[in-house]
């Protein structure tokens, strides 16, 4: 089922120069992207992302890092994509996250795991309406048959 989902590349990945690499990975896999920002997140905005953190002893520090610079989010499409990208971003500790994933590849600390995704159909539905206001997420046909096989197509 074609499914939508959030992913931020965090701060970390931002100032790592890593945003290009990080954003070809789930492209190469397939996933469309839908809506693309870079911005600097305030409090509030990181305080709604992370909501279900509230009150956990990492979630100041969480809301610290996810706000210490610009970050990217992503909206991204495409065949089971929620699971696709978790699988794909690897463990949320990047010291057990596999070969082949993005933090099993990239990162080594908890605290800067390069990217968020997220975990649930509601999730995701509720992390994109955080991040994106309806008219910035977009939609796109199979243009490339048109552009292939010709206007007929
Ligand atoms: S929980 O309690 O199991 O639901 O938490 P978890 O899913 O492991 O992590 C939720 C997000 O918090 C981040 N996190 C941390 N950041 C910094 N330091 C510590 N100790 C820490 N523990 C958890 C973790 O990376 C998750 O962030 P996202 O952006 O969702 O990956």
């Amino acid at each position: 089922m074609t499914e939508r989902t959030l992913v931020l590349v965090k701060p970390d990945g931002v100032q790592r120069l890593l945003v290009g690499r990080i954003l070809a990975r789930y492209e190469e896999r397939g996933l469309r992207i839908v809506g693309l920002k870079l911005l600097k997140a305030d409090r509030d905005l990181a305080e709604r992302h992370y909501a279900v953190h509230k009150g956990k002893p990492f979630f100041e520090g969480l809301v610290d890092f996810i706000t210490s610079g610009p970050l990217v989010a992503a909206a991204l499409e495409g065949p089971g994509a929620i699971a696709m990208v978790r699988t794909m971003n690897g463990a949320t500790k990047p010291l057990e996250a596999a070969p082949g994933t993005i933090r099993g590849d990239l990162a080594v600390e908890m605290s800067q795991n390069l990217v968020h995704a997220s975990d649930s159909p509601e999730s995701a539905a509720t992390e994109l309406s955080i991040w994106f206001a309806a008219d910035e997420l977009t939609t796109y046909g199979r243009e490339i048959d048109r552009w292939v096989l010709g206007p007929n197509a």
